[in-house]
C-alpha cells in the first residue's frame, strides 16, 4: 500500500477553536480520523501529523523523500513565507513522489499576504477553500494519479 504523510503547519492543531467561521468547528483530532478512513478507502496508509514548528515540519518532509512517501501538506502560514518548507517541499516533487498543497480556506479570497504561496510553484497541485475536503479531494487526486 502507498503511504501518505498529510501533514499541517501552524495554528492548525487549533482547529475546532481557532477563527471557526473560516476554518469550521472540527479539530485535528477529528481531520485525522476523517483523513485515515478515507485513506483507507483509497488503499493508501495515511499518517497525518501536525506541527508548529518550522525544523519539525522540514524534517517530516526529508522523512517523505527518506521513506518514499508522497505528501498532502497544509503549509499554513508557511505557505506565504517560508523557503525553507518551499525547499524541502522541491525535495519531494523532484524525487518523483507526489505532494499536494491543501488550504482549508480559500487564501485568494482573504488578506492580499495570504494570495502568494512560496510552496505551490514546487507542489504537484493545489486544493485550498473547500475545508475539510480539500485533503478528501487531495487525497482522491493522489489515488487516481498513482493508478494512472
Ligand atoms: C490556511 C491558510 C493560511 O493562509 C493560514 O495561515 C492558515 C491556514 C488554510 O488552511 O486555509 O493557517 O493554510
Amino acid at each position: 500500500m502507498e503511504r501518505v504523510l498529510v501533514l499541517n503547519g501552524p495554528n492548525l492543531g487549533r482547529l475546532g477553536v481557532r477563527e471557526p467561521e473560516i476554518y469550521g468547528s472540527a479539530s485535528m483530532a477529528d481531520l485525522q480520523e476523517s483523513a485515515r478512513a478515507w485513506g483507507s478507502a483509497l488503499d493508501l496508509t495515511v499518517d497525518v501529523r501536525q506541527t508548529d514548528d518550522e525544523s519539525e515540519l522540514v524534517g517530516w518532509l526529508h522523512e517523505a523523500v527518506d521513506a518514499r512517501a508522497h505528501v498532502v501538506l497544509n503549509p499554513a502560514a508557511f505557505t506565504h513565507y517560508s523557503y525553507a518548507v518551499r525547499d524541502a517541499a522541491a525535495q519531494v516533487t523532484t524525487s518523483g513522489l507526489l505532494l499536494v498543497e491543501v488550504h482549508l480556506s480559500n487564501p485568494a479570497a482573504r488578506e492580499a499576504f495570504r494570495s502568494h504561496s512560496v510552496v505551490g510553484a514546487v507542489a504537484t497541485g493545489t486544493i485550498a477553500g473547500f475545508g475539510f475536503d480539500s485533503y478528501r479531494l487531495a487525497l482522491e487526486a493522489l489515488a487516481a494519479r498513482l493508478r494512472g
